[in-house]
C-alpha cells in the first residue's frame, strides 16, 4: 500500500485562505446575479483544505464497508485500510447472508429496476409486503414508502402541511425536515433541544393566535449528532392538548434500539400511538429507501397523491425492498436482539475506552458515539491524523453542528469487536493529542490550545 507522507495541515497555507478556518456557512448564501460565477469562491477554501489534508470528506471505499475496510481520501492517492466506524450499519446486516442472498433472488425475480414511480407501476407484491410488515412491526395501519429517508421526510411534511399551517422543529431536526418544512409555510418555529416545556410554551403562543390551522411538530427517536431522545408520551400529550400533530422521525433508533427493535418508540411503551413515524432504511436496514408509517388512511391517501417524493419519482427498487424486508425479518427475531445486545456491548466498551483516554462522549449510549472535540481547528488536524493512523470517523463541524462543538460522530456496528473499539479510542485518543500539539504556539503547553 502506497504510504503518503501527510503535510503538517497547522502549517500549510494555499494563498491567503487558511484552511483551518471558514465554513460551509460562509459560502451558503451567495449573493450577485450571475449563478455560476458567484459559486468560484468557495473552490480555494476546499483547495486549500484538500491540500492541508483537513478535507476529511468524499472518501471512497473500495470494499465492503464492514467492520474494516480499504478507504481512499478525495485529497490522497492511497489507498487506506483501517478500523471502520464511520458506516451506519448498526446491525450490521449488509454483510449478512441472508440478506444479501433475498437481495441476489430479488435480482433473478425482478431484474434490477422498479420501472415506474410508486403511484403508477412501480410497486410490486413484495413492497405491498414490506408495507404490511412495517405496519405490524409499529403497529400503524398503513404505510407509504419512499426512495430515501430524505425523501420521506420531505415528503410528509410537504404533504400535509400548507402555507398557513404552522411546524415546531426541535432545532437540530435532520435537514430533510428543515427543508420540508421551510418548502411548506413561513410559521416556522424552532425549539430547544428535546425541551418539552418549551413545546409547551410554543403550541400555546401559537394557538393563541391561531385556532384554525394545524401545526405540525416535528422530532426525532435518537438525534443522530447527539446521540439523545425526546419524552414521546411527554410530547405526544402536549401536542394532543393544543391540537398539534408529532411527526417521530426514527432513521437511526428503529432496527437498532428498543424492544424488537421498535426504536425509541417501542423503549417508551409508544407504540401506535404517535400521530407520524418517519423512517429510512439507510442505517440498520442495510439499504435505501424510507417511510412514513400512520393510522390514519386519509394521511396515506394525501403522501401517496402529494408527497412528491412518492408520487413523482421512481420507487425503491425490488432489490432493495428485498434487502430491507429480510433486514427486518432478523431484526424482528431473536438473531436481531442478539446483535442489538452486542451492539450495545461495543458502544459501552468504546464510550468507556473513550473517557478512560480523556475524550467526552455526548448523548446516551446508542449506536452513534459522538466525540466532542470543541474548536473547529483542532477537529480539522485531528481528522487527517485519525486518517493517517488507519482509522475511519466521521468529522462533524459547522453548520451541522454549533460552532464550537465540532466532533467526530462515530458509528458502532454489532460486528465491531470490544478490541476494536478500544484500539479505536486510542487511536482518536492519539490523534487529537497530536493535533493539539501541532496547534499549540511555541512554548504553550499544548492542552492549553484545545480549550
Ligand atoms: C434523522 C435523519 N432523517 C433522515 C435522514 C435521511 O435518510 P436517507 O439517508 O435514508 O435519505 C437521515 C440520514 O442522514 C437522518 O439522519
Amino acid at each position: 500500500m502506497p504510504v503518503v507522507a501527510p503535510p503538517n495541515p497547522a502549517s500549510v497555507a494555499h494563498g491567503s485562505v487558511d484552511p483551518l478556518r471558514g465554513s460551509f456557512a460562509e459560502f451558503a448564501r451567495p449573493t450577485g446575479p450571475d449563478l455560476l460565477a458567484r459559486t468560484a469562491p468557495i473552490v480555494p477554501w476546499i483547495m486549500a483544505r484538500r491540500e492541508a489534508h483537513v478535507w476529511p470528506y468524499a472518501r471512497a471505499v473500495t470494499s465492503a464497508p464492514g467492520t474494516t475496510t480499504h478507504a481512499e481520501a478525495e485529497t490522497q492517492s492511497a489507498i487506506r485500510y483501517g478500523l471502520n466506524f464511520a458506516t451506519q450499519d448498526y446491525l450490521s446486516l449488509a454483510s449478512h447472508p441472508s440478506v444479501q442472498e433475498a437481495a441476489m433472488e430479488a435480482l433473478r425475480r425482478y431484474g434490477v429496476h422498479s420501472g415506474g414511480s410508486a403511484a403508477l407501476q412501480g410497486r410490486s407484491d413484495i413492497s405491498r409486503a414490506l408495507e404490511t410488515e412495517i405496519g405490524e412491526t409499529l403497529n400503524t395501519e398503513h404505510v407509504v414508502l419512499f426512495s430515501s429517508g430524505w425523501g420521506a421526510a420531505f415528503g410528509a411534511v410537504t404533504a400535509l402541511v400548507r402555507p398557513d399551517d404552522h411546524i415546531v422543529l426541535d432545532r437540530l431536526a435532520h435537514n430533510s425536515l428543515q427543508t420540508g418544512a421551510n418548502a411548506a409555510t413561513r410559521n416556522i418555529t424552532h425549539i430547544e433541544h428535546i425541551n418539552v416545556d418549551a413545546l409547551r410554551r410554543a403550541l400555546a403562543g401559537i394557538r393563541a393566535g391561531d385556532a384554525s390551522n394545524g401545526i405540525l411538530v416535528v422530532t426525532e427517536g435518537l438525534f443522530s449528532m447527539d446521540s439523545d431522545s425526546p419524552d414521546l408520551r411527554a410530547m405526544q400529550a402536549v401536542c394532543h392538548e393544543y391540537q398539534a400533530t408529532l411527526l417521530v422521525d426514527v432513521a437511526h433508533d428503529f432496527g437498532s434500539l428498543g424492544p424488537g427493535g421498535t426504536g425509541h418508540i417501542g423503549r417508551e411503551g409508544m407504540l401506535g400511538e404517535i400521530d407520524l413515524v418517519m423512517g429510512a432504511f439507510s442505517k440498520t436496514f442495510a439499504s435505501n429507501g424510507g417511510f412514513v408509517a400512520t393510522r390514519h388512511p386519509g394521511v396515506r391517501a394525501y403522501l401517496e397523491a402529494y408527497g412528491g417524493p412518492h408520487t413523482f419519482s421512481n420507487s425503491m427498487s425490488p432489490i432493495q425492498i428485498a434487502t430491507v424486508r429480510e433486514a427486518l425479518r432478523i431484526v424482528r427475531s431473536e438473531e436481531g436482539d442478539a446483535r442489538r445486545a452486542s451492539l450495545m456491548s461495543v458502544v459501552h466498551t468504546l464510550r468507556g475506552a473513550l473517557a478512560e483516554q480523556g475524550l467526552t462522549c455526548l448523548g446516551d449510549p446508542s449506536a452513534v458515539v459522538p466525540v466532542l472535540i470543541g474548536q473547529t481547528s483542532l477537529a480539522r488536524v485531528a481528522s487527517a491524523g485519525v486518517l493517517e493512523r488507519g482509522l475511519f470517523a466521521n468529522l462533524v463541524e459547522f453548520p451541522a453542528v454549533g460552532v464550537r462543538a465540532a466532533r467526530f460522530r462515530m458509528q458502532a456496528m454489532s460486528d465491531h469487536t470490544p478490541q476494536q473499539a478500544r484500539e479505536a479510542a486510542a487511536l482518536l485518543a492519539d490523534a487529537v493529542r497530536e493535533a493539539r500539539e501541532r496547534l499549540a504556539p511555541p512554548g504553550t503547553a499544548a492542552r492549553q490550545v484545545a480549550a
